[in-house]
């Protein structure tokens, strides 16, 4: 029998890249935000040892260097599981789009295993191995809004946004997480004073710009700390007044002035992705970023019509995009199994 599961994709709701650290991982602070797009995986147990991926879609690897493959071969050890995994993948994300799909695919794999072999493992085991494979692999244990630290491995549950329509718009340009970091750090060793323009050795414009001195890489994450801390705390400004239920917390985030670091080496790059961008914000999107390291752009809507006259305009300049929703904790878990 194979246990037939929903791996969820995510976008980042501001992203703060850190200092480069020892282990060469970065310190990292964003919100994660699962949305209702997905890929099916079906995981099944036969006769025999080994794991088995099979994926009609060349772009994604078969074989160990499959996130998959390490997660189950972790999550087998642990549950001192018995057999030959099967794992069957329906590529229906964007590969390397920011959108967290390979990640999303290893937990999700880890999920169905479990309800395979009948056996559960611990909460904690599982984010442990989860943590062990990828920065962005916990994040898929929570669920719903996350508050993502360290290395984005360390993750913690927020108070849900409500579910908010939610416009993916998907260029067909992939784009690596690993380049995209060096392109950062080639950027953070330029002079400070010239870091404003996005190429290596010129300048960024940090956040905060009352602030006089320019800021370090670990003032990025500070900052990121406190920003978040006074949107819980209700104390992020101005209060979003005059809008629906729905969209006040969302406008309470956005309002904070959070951002995606990564646009400022992605954007000068593919500037075609800021068009996109910029598309969603005059259609009317409460909030647009780039997610993750790209190249998904995301655009948050109040309103479905908007979203959907955003969505057209976008697919009208050739761009694939779909009208979606943020997904809640709740809706992520009831969704996940099919059954
Ligand atoms: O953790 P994950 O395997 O997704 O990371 C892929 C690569 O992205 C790492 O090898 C590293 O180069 C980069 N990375 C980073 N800092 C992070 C997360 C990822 O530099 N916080």
């Amino acid at each position: 029998m194979m246990v037939t599961v929903r791996s969820f994709a995510k976008i980042n709701l501001g992203l703060s890249i850190g200092a480069l650290r020892a282990d060469g991982f970065h310190e990292l602070g964003t919100v994660y935000q699962t949305i209702a797009p997905h890929d099916v995986l079906r995981v099944g147990i036969a006769k025999g040892s080994g794991i088995e991926i099979r994926c009609p879609d060349p772009r994604v690897p078969t074989d160990e260097t499959n996130t998959c493959y390490r997660t189950i071969e972790l999550a087998m050890a642990a549950l001192r599981g018995k057999g030959r995994v099967l794992l069957e993948i329906e590529k229906r994300l964007p590969v390397q789009g920011g959108l967290g799909g390979a990640s999303s695919n290893a937990v999700a794999a880890l999920l169905a295993l479990e309800r395979a072999l009948k056996k559960p493992l611990s909460a904690v085991k599982k984010l442990r191995i989860a943590a062990e494979v990828g920065s962005d692999l916990p994040l898929f244990l929570v669920g719903g809004t996350v508050l993502g630290v360290g290395r984005g491995e360390q993750v913690y549950p927020l108070p849900d946004l409500p579910s908010t329509y939610c416009v993916l718009a998907a260029p067909e340009i992939g784009i690596s997480t690993p380049k995209a970091f060096a392109d950062w750090d080639a950027i953070m060793a330029g002079p400070a004073e010239r870091r404003s323009t996005g190429q290596p050795g010129a300048a960024v414009p940090m956040r905060n710009p009352g602030k006089l001195t320019v800021s370090t890489q670990s003032d990025n994450i500070v900052q990121f700390g406190r920003t978040v801390s006074s949107w819980l705390s209700g104390s992020s400004g101005v209060p979003a007044r005059g809008r629906g239920r729905a969209e006040t917390p969302l406008l309470d985030l956005v309002r904070t002035g959070i951002e995606n670091d990564f646009e400022k080496v992605v954007f000068p790059k593919y500037p075609e992705l800021r068009e996109v961008k910029r598309v969603l914000e005059r259609e009317g999107a409460l909030y647009a970023s780039l997610s993750g390291s790209g190249s998904a752009v995301y655009g948050l809507f109040g309103a479905r019509v908007e979203a959907d006259q955003a969505a057209a305009r976008l697919r009208k300049q050739g761009i694939p995009a779909q009208t979606t929703a943020t997904l809640t904790r709740e809706q992520y878990w009831k969704k996940i199994f099919y059954c």
